[in-house]
Parts: structure tokens; sequence; C-alpha cells
């Protein structure tokens, strides 16, 4: 297996890769959302703003996550993870978790300060996650599920508040993913 970082040539193999993830696990709707978010991020994945990386067995892409900026207006770097999908058939063997850990890698690699996710505590608690207060960092959008708002410093010094709500990629300015 190789990690390689993925860019808008990878489209099509991301997107169908998101798309048959969460159509397995969550259903055929959420598996068209998710399928055509990761469509989105992919066509504009710049390696700033948005990033994403790949997992490939055989050839064939088996992992993907994608991580975005969310932009402050003081000098921090902060990036959202989300989506993370791993084919299903390969799931349950400990490569999301090892797909995250890399990548949260590279990010610490470029000196980025915070991760952030928005997702079930005890899967991310296992990769370093803690449940985030909004008094220390916001949500760009209103969280209809405030106890998944999730973060880890990756700079070593604990996360500091921040007193401003931030914005995201134009790709997650939907509540429909918040
Ligand atoms: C979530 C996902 C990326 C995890 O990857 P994976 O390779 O299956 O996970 P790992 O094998 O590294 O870790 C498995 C552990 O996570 C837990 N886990 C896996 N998926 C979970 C989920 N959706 N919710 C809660 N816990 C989960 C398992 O119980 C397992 O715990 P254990 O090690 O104590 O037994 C993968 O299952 C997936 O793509 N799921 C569908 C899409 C999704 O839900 N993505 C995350 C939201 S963006």
């Amino acid at each position: 297996m190789n990690y390689q970082v993925l860019g808008s040539k990878n489209k099509k193999e991301i997107t169908e890769l998101f798309t048959s993830v969460f159509t397995s696990s969550e259903g055929k709707e959420e598996g068209k959302l998710i399928g055509k978010l990761s469509s989105e991020l992919a066509s504009t994945i710049d390696n700033e703003e948005t990033i994403c990386f790949g997992l490939y067995e055989n050839e064939s892409l088996i992992g993907s996550i994608f991580f975005t900026r969310l932009q402050f207006k003081v000098p921090i770097q902060v990036y959202m993870l989300a989506p993370v999908a791993v084919s299903t058939k390969y799931q349950g063997k400990g490569i999301g978790q090892a797909l995250i850990n890399y990548g949260l890698n590279e990010l610490k690699k470029s000196s980025v300060n915070v991760a952030i996710t928005y997702g079930d505590p005890s899967f991310y608690s296992k990769v370093g996650f803690q449940v985030l207060s909004e008094n220390v960092i916001q949500a760009p959008l209103t969280l209809s599920m405030p106890v998944g708002w999730l973060g880890q410093s990756l700079s070593g010094e604990s996360i500091p508040a921040i007193n401003e709500r931030p914005t995201c990629v134009k790709e997650f300015n939907d509540p429909v993913y918040w």
C-alpha cells in the first residue's frame, strides 16, 4: 500500500470511492451527497485551502481523506478533516486510523497548528481528537451536533481560544453538512 498526494486529476476515482463507501454505510442519499461534495472538493485541490491524500493498493484507490482550511483573521493555521473514507471491504483493519495519522503528520510537517473535525468522538478519539468547545474555536456554521465538534493541537502547544468565527471553503458553506 502507498500514500499519495491527490489532485484534481484524481477527481473521478475520488468521487467513486466516496460515493460507494457512503452509499454502503449511510444509504443512497448520503452516498450521493458526499459523492457530490468529494467531487466538488476534488476540483479545487490546491494543497493550500484544500488538501487530499489517497491510499492505493495495487493501483486502486482504497482510502482517501480531505483537509480544508478554516480561515481566521488572526495568523493561525487550522485545517478541518472531512470527509474520510476507506473502501468498504478494507474497513476495520486499522487503515482508516493509519490514513488519518498519515494526513495529520503531513500537516504537522507543514507547521499547521490545529486540526479540527466533526464526527463521532468515540472513533476520532482513537486518533487524538478531543471534544472542542466553541468557546475555544467556533464552527463556521451552526452545529446540529455540538458534541461532534473535535480538535487536536499539532504544535505541542494547547489550542488557543480564538474570539472570531472562521470561514470554511465554499464547498462546506451549506447547513446540510453541519
Ligand atoms: C470511518 C472509517 C474511515 C474508519 O476506517 P476503518 O479503516 O474502518 O477504521 P479502523 O480499522 O482504522 O478503525 C476501526 C475502529 O473504528 C471504529 N469505527 C469505524 N467506523 C466507525 C464509525 N463510523 N463510527 C464509530 N466508530 C467507528 C471501529 O469500531 C473500530 O474500533 P476498534 O479498533 O476499537 O475495534 C471507515 O470505516 C469508513 O470509511 N466508514 C464510512 C464512511 C465514514 O463514516 N467516514 C467518516 C465520516 S466522514
